[in-house]
């Protein structure tokens, strides 16, 4: 298994350019099922969840061509079933979106039930409501759901709880429904405005993405288009977090401010000075950093996927924080790694009561999932001594180079591949 060693306690220093956003290549991707023509993607984050997302597509008979690193051009004219295949879906949670892109196209869908990381029941009865609301049917049947209608017809939805997935796979759906849907309750996350942004480039009339009513007029047809993604909003908040916990000074670029917000407003009170230009960002720190309360909530509130990284952060503020994860059930697992680090760090059910310390030490740990992962990297930079990092395998799913970028803002952090640990440990026997 690879890992991940990190030295800790260099200060980062630097730019450090932010890549397309992990959470809206995800959805739009799938999107292009839909369309009757071929679909250029750029600024696509090179990551191991969209290598995997382009696999699904290509298995199903898509044309996927990797123009470069970061683009994608994707033909999917040639996928005829309605099927996807299992093996490599159940281990993403966004495959899940192929559900509503495979509905709209061939109104019938068979899909696994969501995969990806692991903290607390995915359920996806707002999804299928949606989906019922439009004129669907559905059942599952080993691990699969299948879903069909004679057409979808649009139609008035409430969503019982504010879900970024369900709104998008409602979307999905209702582009090619006939007549009008609204969606209300919508989420509102960045990456829900880019979603409508590519299916309104591919010829779709959706309004109003961004608020939480959604209206989707229902087109026949959806065609080729070239298309940026927005930068990751999490990927950024994530080094500016590393820089704070370091006691660095780091500019994220390529981001849009306005996305961050949420994020910003925090580091402030935590005492990370901000600077804001039009598309970058800088986070230093010119003295200690106090204790803050979060609670995680729907855009445009404390996002989830931001929650272990500033919980890493807050294990060396100065006070007691009470950070209350509101849209996940078991969503501290990574904190047990943390305490083996030194981290005070109490959990009873949702909430997560931090005793800040001075500084973590350095220590053997676990990537439990994503943004886990993400969460001890930032602790092991900020540690005194070594950290070595298993399961990096989470990590790669969602950051793009995130050793090298690192590298390049002066942390002490290597990747250590499989092949170079046997000989070593061959060696030491
Ligand atoms: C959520 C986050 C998203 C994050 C992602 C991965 C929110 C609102 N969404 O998106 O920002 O990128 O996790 O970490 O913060 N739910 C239901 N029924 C459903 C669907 C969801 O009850 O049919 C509940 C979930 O249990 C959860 C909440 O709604 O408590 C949010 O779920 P949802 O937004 O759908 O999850 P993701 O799309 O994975």
């Amino acid at each position: 298994m690879d890992t991940i060693v990190i030295s800790g306690g260099k200060k980062l220093r630097g730019t450090v350019p932010i890549s397309g956003a992990k959470n809206a290549a995800l959805a739009i991707i799938p999107a292009v099922v839909l369309s009757e023509g071929v679909c250029r993607i750029e600024n696509i984050p090179n990551i191991s969840d969209i290598t995997l997302i382009a696999k699904i597509l290509s298995e199903m008979g898509a044309i996927v061509k990797m123009v470069n690193k970061n683009t994608l051009e994707i033909d999917p004219r040639k996928i005829v079933s309605p099927v996807a295949s299992y093996e490599l879906m159940r281990h993403m949670r966004a495959s899940y979106y192929l559900l509503g892109a495979l509905l709209g196209k061939f109104s019938s869908a068979v899909v696994s039930l969501p995969g990806g990381c692991d903290f607390g029941v995915r359920p996806i009865d707002q999804h299928l409501k949606g989906f019922m609301a439009l004129g669907a049917k559905y059942r599952v049947d080993g691990g699969m759901v299948h879903v069909d209608c004679d057409k979808l017809v649009g139609s008035n939805i409430y969503m019982d709880v504010v879900s970024v997935g369900a709104t998008v796979n409602i979307m999905l759906a209702a582009v090619k429904a006939e007549g009008l849907t609204t969606i209300e309750n919508a989420a509102k996350e960045p990456h829900i405005v880019d979603l409508a942004n590519f299916l309104n480039c591919m010829g779709a009339d959706v309004r109003g993405a961004g608020t939480d009513v959604i209206k989707i007029r229902g087109v026949k047809k959806l065609s080729g288009t070239t298309y940026s993604i927005i930068p990751d909003q999490i990927e950024a908040g994530t080094y500016m977090i590393a820089a704070a916990a370091t006691g660095g000074d780091v500019t994220v670029t390529n981001v849009i401010p306005k996305h961050l917000e949420s994020i910003t407003a925090k580091l402030e009170e935590i005492g990370v000075q901000i600077e804001e230009y039009d598309d970058s960002i800088r986070a230093y720190c010119d003295g200690k950093l106090n204790k803050c309360n979060i609670k995680t909530m729907p855009h445009p509130g404390f996002p989830t996927d931001m929650q272990p990284q500033i919980t890493a952060l807050l294990s060396i503020c100065e006070g007691t924080s009470i950070v209350n994860e509101a849209v996940w059930d078991n969503r501290f697992r990574y904190v047990s790694e943390l305490r083996r680090m030194g981290a005070q760090i109490s959990v009873d059910g949702k909430i997560a009561v931090v005793e800040g310390i001075e500084n973590l030490v350095g220590a053997p740990v676990k990537a439990t999932d994503l943004r886990a992962g993400a969460a001890l990297v930032i602790a092991g930079l900020s540690a005194n001594g070594l950290t070595t990092i298993e399961d990096i395998g989470h990590i790669e799913r969602g950051y793009e180079n995130i050793v090298g970028k690192l590298q390049g803002l002066g942390a002490d952090i290597k990747k250590i591949v499989v092949e170079e640990q046997i000989p070593a440990v061959a060696a030491a026997l």
